[in-house]
């Protein structure tokens, strides 16, 4: 079986935005692929680091979650990225082969990097360097080190990681090539659903945006956060006619409630649906998603030391294959005695 490498960085709870754009992939390739799930701690820390305990919670919540989406722990592989040292060994050699240039014009650092305070963010030299730290700016690094310790074959990502898996196949090729080593060059493969916006009409869901529904969440705070959903704006009453194009929450019914949307499309066009009954609608579906996942998680939740023993015995398993992998590429660059 070819094999799978993803991951997912622990600063909180994953919502239905991830599940969308990437978990539902990892279920779904399960069985035939050999899974490996990396829980970036380090990665976490370099947007995070002033909250370290944060990402120490968020490693059982992240794996959690995982199981709780259907991914069989007895099947798929948990790893804590930090736990690995020929991650670490791997990622000093590769930044050796990686300029400064190149890291500065990566789209997704550049954006990222104006949603964490480190500059601007547009334009080639629009970073705040003053604030710009070397661990943030070289993570694509530590990343390919990530897919490639144990030669993953695919990486099933969504569109913003892009980059980063275009980064590592050229910075592996210039591996290969310089030390003879026979690094896998990863493939990736795009979820094939379109990126989940937020309720509030934020093109994004995100923890730090506010506007996120977590795979953990119960009745209550769906609902809640349903009702808030922003509709067509400019539909001022129920007798008024919608417009589904412009409806964030007609999205989430073209994504969570397939079946049904062409359908409550035409309803809103001749206004014979109003919005607080179609939000109703999509919170029942939503918690007809949701239920299984909270059952599947809450038999975690009540017992971390299984969740512990998962991640320990995952990320020991992928120590042996580091740690062979690693003997050799130093031989390679000749780095021994
Ligand atoms: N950068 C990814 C994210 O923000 C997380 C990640 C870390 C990852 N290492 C990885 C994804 C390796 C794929 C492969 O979601």
């Amino acid at each position: 079986m070819k094999r799978i490498l993803t991951g997912d960085r622990p600063t909180g709870r994953l919502h239905i935005g991830h599940y969308v754009g990437s978990l539902q992939q990892r279920v779904e390739l399960q069985g035939q692929y050999e899974e490996f799930i990396l829980i970036a701690d380090v990665q976490a820390l370099t947007t995070h680091f002033e909250n370290p305990e944060l990402i120490n919670e968020s490693i059982y919540n992240v794996c959690m979650d995982n199981i709780a989406v259907g991914l069989d722990p007895e099947k798929v592989t948990f790893i804590q990225q930090s736990m690995v040292p020929s991650i670490a060994e791997l990622t000093m050699f590769y930044s050796m082969l990686t300029t400064v240039n190149h890291l500065l014009i990566n789209p997704t650092i550049k954006s990222e990097a104006r949603n964490y305070g480190f500059g601007e963010g547009q334009g080639e030299f629009s970073y705040d360097f003053s604030r710009l730290t070397y661990g943030f700016l070289g993570y694509p690094v530590s990343q390919s080190a990530d897919i490639t310790f144990c030669n993953a074959d695919l990486v099933p990502v969504g569109e913003d990681q892009v980059p980063h898996i275009e980064f590592t196949r050229r910075l592996v090729r210039k591996f290969n090539e310089l030390y003879g080593t026979n690094i896998t060059v990863p493939d990736y493969k795009l979820s094939s659903t379109p990126r989940l916006c937020g309720l509030d009409g934020n093109s994004k869901m995100g923890k730090s945006l506010g506007n996120a529904i977590y795979l953990s969440d119960g009745p209550d705070e769906v609902w809640n956060k349903v009702r808030n959903a922003v509709t067509d704006t400019n539909r001022i009453s129920v007798k008024t006619p919608g417009n589904p194009d412009v409806c964030p929450l007609y999205k989430y019914h073209q994504t969570f409630n397939a079946g049904e949307a062409d359908n409550i499309a035409s309803m809103c066009r001749n206004a014979s649906i109003g919005c607080v009954a179609c939000k109703k609608l999509m919170n029942e579906c939503l918690n007809k998603f949701l239920e299984p996942i909270r059952e599947r998680r809450a038999t975690y939740e009540s017992n971390k030391p299984l969740v512990k023993e998962i991640i320990e015995s995952g990320t020991a398993k992928a120590n042996e294959i580091g740690n062979e992998h690693i003997a050799k590429i130093k031989d390679a660059m000749h780095v021994k005695i």
